[in-house]
């Protein structure tokens, strides 16, 4: 019983100095310890043994059991706090305030923006604020499209009354700073517009233009291409080239779309032009006369032009940015690339 009791402990610490884990030396101790465990089992036996040599026996089984317990425990005691420093190290969050004052940048459009709004001051224009919340009248009326103008199914918008509304286009502002200024007027109107468009890659319900407006007294078509095509080249490059191509305004007769070679591939056909080497940057015309006489201007006398640029194309197409939906999602990853 004696070596049977000394070759069971020294096999059992043996065994116990070797675990890895808090759950290896737990197995152990159920295996040598626990109910139906060896140890136990020998305790049981000792009723078997001869009266004499029960006492020793026991007293040396208790002896030995005693010793595991504690080398048990002690394993145990170093691998819960080893392990518990683990997990403290695994599962650190630091919930300190981050004090770090990080710089921010401006917004794409933002940059875009200001980038048009210094090329036009260059030339001699003045930059006017408008309103987004509109009547119909300078929306539509005073632009030359009457209530049953066709033209107006292109530009559904966000009503708030019959007669006030989200405006659709700064042209608006064309109205509001002829009423208040007499010609000669050079202006520049950066501004945000709405439409009931549903959102894709390249719609918003809410986008920016920027409206232009000279009025003078022998101001033609000329003047309009020759102040759209410094300004091409101001924004893309020198090389830029512009062509107008006939379309159709309600407030500006004759009207023309603007297009500049692709400032990607310099006209040779890539994908951000669709292989066509130019990209439509603007609508522009030589003001309606019937505009004019709306906002107390003799057309007799006075003549313009007019022209508004899509922001959030422009900015599309200088950045080589094919969803527009990025410009209004304000995913830091994306913004974070206009330092
Ligand atoms: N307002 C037009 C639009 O939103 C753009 C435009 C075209 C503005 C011609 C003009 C212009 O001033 O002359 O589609």
């Amino acid at each position: 019983m004696k070596d049977k009791i000394k070759t069971m402990t020294d096999a059992a610490v043996k065994q116990i100095k070797a675990c890895m884990s808090g759950a290896e030396v737990n197995e152990h101790r159920v295996r040598l310890l626990g109910k139906s465990g060896e140890f136990t089992a020998l305790l049981r036996g000792l009723k078997d043994l001869p009266a004499d040599e029960r006492a020793a026996a026991g007293q040396l089984l208790n002896n030995e059991r005693k010793k595991l317990e504690d080398l048990l425990d002690a394993k145990e005691a170093a691998f819960k706090k080893s392990e518990l420093a683990a997990r403290l190290k695994n599962e650190y969050i630091d919930i300190s305030l981050d004090t770090r004052v990080r710089r921010g940048s401006l917004h794409p459009l933002t940059l875009v923006t200001n980038e048009i709004v210094e090329i036009f001051i260059g030339m001699g224009f003045s930059v006017y604020d408008g309103r987004e919340v509109e009547t119909d009248y300078y929306n539509f009326e005073a632009l030359n499209l009457p209530a049953d103008h066709p033209a107006r199914m292109m530009q559904d918008t966000f009503y708030i009354t019959d007669k006030t509304l989200l405006r659709t286009q700064t042209s608006t502002t064309q109205v509001r700073v002829m009423e208040q200024t007499k010609p000669p007027i050079k202006m520049i109107n950066p501004g945000r517009v709405y439409r009931a468009d549903e959102i894709d890659a390249t719609h918003s319900p809410m986008f920016h233009q920027i409206e232009g407006l000279v009025v003078d007294k022998n101001i033609t078509m000329c003047d309009l291409k020759g102040t759209l095509e410094a300004f091409a080249k101001r924004f893309f490059n020198e090389n830029t080239k512009t062509r107008l191509r006939p379309s159709f305004f309600p407030f500006t007769e004759p009207s023309v779309e603007v297009d500049a070679t692709c400032a990607q591939c310099g006209g040779g056909g890539c994908r951000v032009c669709k292989g066509t080497g130019w990209l439509e940057i603007l609508g522009a015309g030589v003001v309606n006369r019937k505009v004019l006489a709306n906002c107390g201007i003799d057309p007799d006398v006075y003549s313009g032009f007019a022209f508004g640029i899509g922001v959030d194309r422009t900015a599309a197409i200088k950045y080589a940015v094919t969803d527009l939906r990025v410009m209004f999602e304000n995913d830091i990853r994306f913004l974070r690339q206009f330092k």
